[in-house]
């Protein structure tokens, strides 16, 4: 009989019964109320889990073993029986006789399809018939994607170019899948990742990305990472971008001494060799076109906190008179790359060309001699100007003559007036040259002026140096400035005093 047990739910139940009903049975007295049960509609589980099937059987029925079907009809496939042996499967509780539930161990793909737990009925001619089964249980297989994989050029490219990098992952299940790009920690954009269909129930994807690499890339990465629901993790794989790079190297070649050299002295030629990636690189030395022996320890190579490397090298050559002229050159051969070359003259001096050198050299120092003598006479002379300047000053607030000096009332003293001071006014002390003179005395005197006309005729006391003239006499108004009156005569002498304004 061909039935088609894939009915859902509650007419699983119904088939069972029908088929009591219908079918007679060898034994027709046993097996009325003979049940088998199984549970599980559908059954969800990731590849290498193990799967449980359930199935359970009450009753009497007639001798025959019960098996698990994988599929039905010309397409079924034992999984489980009772004679036979099937490695992954077990069962739940051995020996029973009612539990003929089974564990399969290790789920693949494969696995995928529609299982029957089944009773059968041996047959009184030998041979075995199906008595009763299950409505079947529907088993997938989630299947993780494999470690993303990610490849880029075969070959190395240079700093400025864009580069395609792939990512693959396969033998998933279900089709839906995420890819995310990152170069360090920054997301890159890419198109949705292309998902093929490699197996049934399995699927492969790949992602493509384009990325312009930098110099700076040596020490960067790309990261691949994939999200599928049958992966508890993000699964992430790695690209160093070292490997696709290639960073030339900015070369310079120099003697060590400035040009030209002196005669028999030893100069050291210098490549430096900067700022390349891969670290595979070799230098070598020509001199005139023909390779030069040099020792092996005669380079420095080291690395920048950038990832990429810089090598020195040097030739140590005697500056000999049939050198003058020759071509050193620093052959470099980086990452198997076409060599490249960079040269540099040896010039040796004459010995005159060396002479007037020296003797340049010479009036270099006798300039800055002299240079310096200049700037520390100019300083002196500036120490002694600066001195002479405050001596002088210091002269003229002291006791230059003639001169005039305003006293304050209190600090007057007796000895320079001549009368007392009822008034308290201000005083000035008129300093004459100390010059003997005809002795006459002669106030002119003005309400409006500010002047005093002071003729002198004696000294007012023995002091000859000094002529005094006492000034309580002249009022001093505010009207504008007067010209100072006319000297009678030659041989006078006038003091002007000006008092500021309060
Ligand atoms: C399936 O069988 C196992 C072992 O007998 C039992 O522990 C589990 O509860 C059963 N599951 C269902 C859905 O009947
Ligand atoms: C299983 O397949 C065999 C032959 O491949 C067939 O004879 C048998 O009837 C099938 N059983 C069921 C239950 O479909
Ligand atoms: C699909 O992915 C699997 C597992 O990663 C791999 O073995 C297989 O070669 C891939 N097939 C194709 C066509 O890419
Ligand atoms: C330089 O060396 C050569 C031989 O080594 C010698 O003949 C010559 O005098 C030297 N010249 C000077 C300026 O030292
Ligand atoms: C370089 O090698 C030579 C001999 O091979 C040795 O005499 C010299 O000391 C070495 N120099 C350095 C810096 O290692
Ligand atoms: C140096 O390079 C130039 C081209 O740049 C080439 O013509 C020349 O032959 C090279 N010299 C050597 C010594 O390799
Ligand atoms: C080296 O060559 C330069 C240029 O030809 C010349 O000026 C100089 O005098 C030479 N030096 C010697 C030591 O011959």
């Amino acid at each position: 009989m061909e039935l088609h047990p894939r009915d859902p739910g509650r007419t699983a139940w119904a088939l069972p019964c029908l088929l009591l009903l219908v079918l007679p049975g060898a034994g027709a007295q046993t097996g009325q109320d003979f049940k088998l049960h199984q549970p599980q509609d559908k059954v969800s589980v990731r590849a290498g889990e193990t799967l449980t099937l359930n199935c359970t059987v009450s009753g009497d029925s007639d001798p025959g073993p019960v098996k698990w079907l994988k599929g039905w009809g010309s397409d079924n496939k034992t999984i489980y029986g009772d004679t036979g042996t099937y490695p992954r499967v077990a069962r739940a509780v051995n020996e029973s006789n009612t539990d003929f539930t089974i564990h399969i161990r290790n789920v693949q793909p494969e696995d995928i399809g529609t299982y029957y737990c089944v009773k059968f009925q041996n047959l009184l001619g030998g041979g075995i018939r199906v008595f009763k089964h299950g409505s079947g249980t529907e088993v997938s297989v989630q299947a993780k994607p494999s470690q993303p994989l990610v490849s880029g050029p075969t070959q190395r490219v240079a700093p400025g170019q864009s580069v395609t990098f792939s990512c693959t992952a396969g033998g998933f299940f279900p089709k839906d899948i995420g890819v995310k790009w990152f170069k360090d920690t920054n997301p890159i954009t890419s198109q949705m990742p292309q998902v093929t269909e490699w197996q049934r129930q399995s699927y492969n994807m790949s992602s493509t990305v384009t990325v312009v690499l930098g110099e700076g890339d040596v020490l960067s990465r790309l990261t691949c990472e994939v999200q599928h629901s049958a992966s508890p993790t993000l699964l992430q794989g790695t690209y160093q971008l070292n490997k696709v790079l290639r960073v030339s190297p900015r070369v310079d070649v120099r003697a060590e001494q400035r040009s030209p050299i002196q005669l028999n002295k030893t100069v050291n030629f210098t490549c430096h060799v900067k700022g390349f990636y891969p670290r595979d690189l070799s230098i070598s030395w020509l001199e005139n076109g023909m390779k030069m022996e040099v020792e092996k320890n005669n380079s420095w190579l080291s690395e920048s906190s950038k990832g990429l490397w810089e090598l020195r090298s040097w030739v140590e050559v005697q500056a000999t008179e049939e050198k003058n002229g020759s071509v050193f050159t620093c052959l470099v051969v980086h990452d198997a790359q076409a060599p490249i070359n960079y040269s540099t003259t040896l010039w040796i001096a004459s010995p005159d060309e060396e002479g007037l050198r020296k003797k340049f050299q010479m009036d270099n120092e006798n300039l800055v001699i002299y240079s310096v003598v200049a700037v520390v006479c100019l300083i002196l002379a500036l120490l002694v100007a600066a001195i002479l300047y405050l001596i002088r000053t210091k002269q003229i607030k002291g006791k230059s003559s003639p001169s005039a000096r305003l006293h304050e009332p209190e600090k007057s003293s007796e000895a320079t007036t001549q009368e007392s001071d009822p008034n308290n006014l201000t005083y000035a002390d008129l300093n004459f040259d100390k010059e003997r003179k005809t002795i006459r005395r002669m106030v002119e005197m003005s309400q409006q002026s500010e002047y005093a006309c002071i003729q002198t005729s004696q000294a007012p006391n023995g002091d000859e140096n000094l002529t005094y003239a006492d000034l309580d006499m002249v009022h001093l108004s505010k009207a504008p400035k007067r010209p100072a009156p006319r000297p009678e005569e030659a041989t006078s002498e006038y003091a002007s005093v000006q008092i500021p304004r309060k």
